[in-house]
């Protein structure tokens, strides 16, 4: 039954979240020469595009780097990615993810991360996605780019992070961060911008949760 209840629910997440029409894009690209250390530390989402037009958060932050977190288990990598943000102005979450180290001798910008649900039915435990850095200059700006496909309705969805290392982002660096998604039609008109001025809410959650920009929960 519980196992019938999950599948219906993913199922009628696959229709709300799935909007566009086919496979991934072929024609993205994830930078070439990436150099994860210098990728590390906080950056702030300054704008973001997501398929399915969806908008539930504000405040939205990635922190990558080696951290000593509790749950870190010995044979785990221990780079971690922590995306933060606050929920319908409210709620203050978290996703914490592991990276895979980069095969060595590796420069491609697309990172392998794995997210892990302790308390979740066993096929909803372990979830892997891709994060594919398609520009960044490690200083000022960064475009980062997910997109998962459903095999079952042949459609999939987008989620585009342009990250800032400040809290906000400069035209000329928002320009340069544009250009890697040209080839997918992605413009300044599709992106909506974050709002990181008020980031003080409410409650604090304080354990990891779900992150909203991956929208394929289970691989159907
Ligand atoms: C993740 O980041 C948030 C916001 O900075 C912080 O509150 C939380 O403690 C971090 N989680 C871990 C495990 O470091
Ligand atoms: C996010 O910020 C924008 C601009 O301040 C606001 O209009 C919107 O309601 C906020 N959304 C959420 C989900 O907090």
């Amino acid at each position: 039954m519980i196992k019938l209840i999950v599948f219906l629910f993913s199922f009628c997440g696959v229709y709300g979240y799935f909007t566009l029409p086919g496979k991934c894009p072929t024609n993205v690209a994830a930078k070439d020469d990436f150099r994860l250390e210098d990728f590390y530390g906080k950056w702030y989402q300054a704008y973001f595009y997501s398929s399915d037009g969806q908008r539930k958060n504000n405040c939205s932050v990635i922190e990558l780097g080696i951290e000593p977190f509790e749950s870190y288990k010995s044979g785990a990598s221990p780079i971690h990615l922590n995306q933060s943000r606050v929920d319908r102005g409210l709620f203050h979450r978290y996703s914490i993810a592991t990276v895979r180290p980069p095969a060595s001798g590796s420069v491609s910008g697309s990172l392998e991360l794995e997210y892990t649900f302790k308390n979740a039915p066993r096929r909803l435990m372990t979830r892997n996605y891709k994060l594919e850095i398609l520009a960044t200059n490690y200083n000022f700006y960064a475009t980062a780019y997910t997109c998962q496909y459903s095999p079952l309705i042949d459609k999939h969805y987008i989620y585009v992070w342009i990250l800032s290392r400040k809290s906000s982002l400069n035209d000329v660096s928002k320009e340069l961060a544009l250009k890697s998604l040209k080839n997918i039609g992605i413009n300044e008109e599709k992106l909506v911008k974050d709002d990181q001025t008020k980031c003080s809410p409410k409650y604090y959650e304080d354990t990891p949760t779900e992150p909203t920009t991956f929208r394929y929960s289970v691989p159907i």
